[in-house]
């Protein structure tokens, strides 16, 4: 009887300490692969122009105030490169968003997602980080 309650023991350990290893490798490798997605993209800023469509981004100046949006509708997630009536409008199934990224009309029926962004030191270029 203790020699089996001491060989569950030590198999007890060796699972634990087995779980504790690939815990770590885990979060190590994964720490990894997100440093390497992170990328920073640059766009000129034309701070005249309202709205523009810069790679899977929107970009719109209005009221003194710049917003930066991912350019994919929340619905199924096409890019939305084009205005009608002053309004942004998904090219797949025609969901629209207000300049400030509202849904007005669906079927999606989330907000666009704002992007954090900067601008650059001498006022030329949008930076996105992420
Ligand atoms: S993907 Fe935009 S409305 Fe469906």
């Amino acid at each position: 009887m203790k020699l089996k309650s001491r060989r569950l023991f030590l198999r007890v350990i060796i699972v634990a300490i087995a779980s504790f290893f690939i815990f770590i490798w885990n979060r190590l490798t994964l720490e990894l692969l997100k440093k390497d997605k992170l990328k920073t993209i640059s766009f000129p800023f034309v701070k005249n122009k309202t709205i523009s469509f810069e790679d899977d981004f929107i970009i719109v100046n209005q009221d003194e105030t710049t917003i930066v949006f991912s350019a994919h509708c929340t619905h199924l997630g096409c890019k939305i490169d084009k205005t009608k009536d002053g309004k942004l409008v998904c090219p797949c199934h025609g969901s629209e968003y207000d300049l400030y990224g509202k849904i007005l009309k669906g079927p999606a029926y989330k907000n666009l997602k704002s992007v954090d962004f900067r601008i650059s030191h001498d006022g030329k270029n949008i930076i996105i980080e992420g």
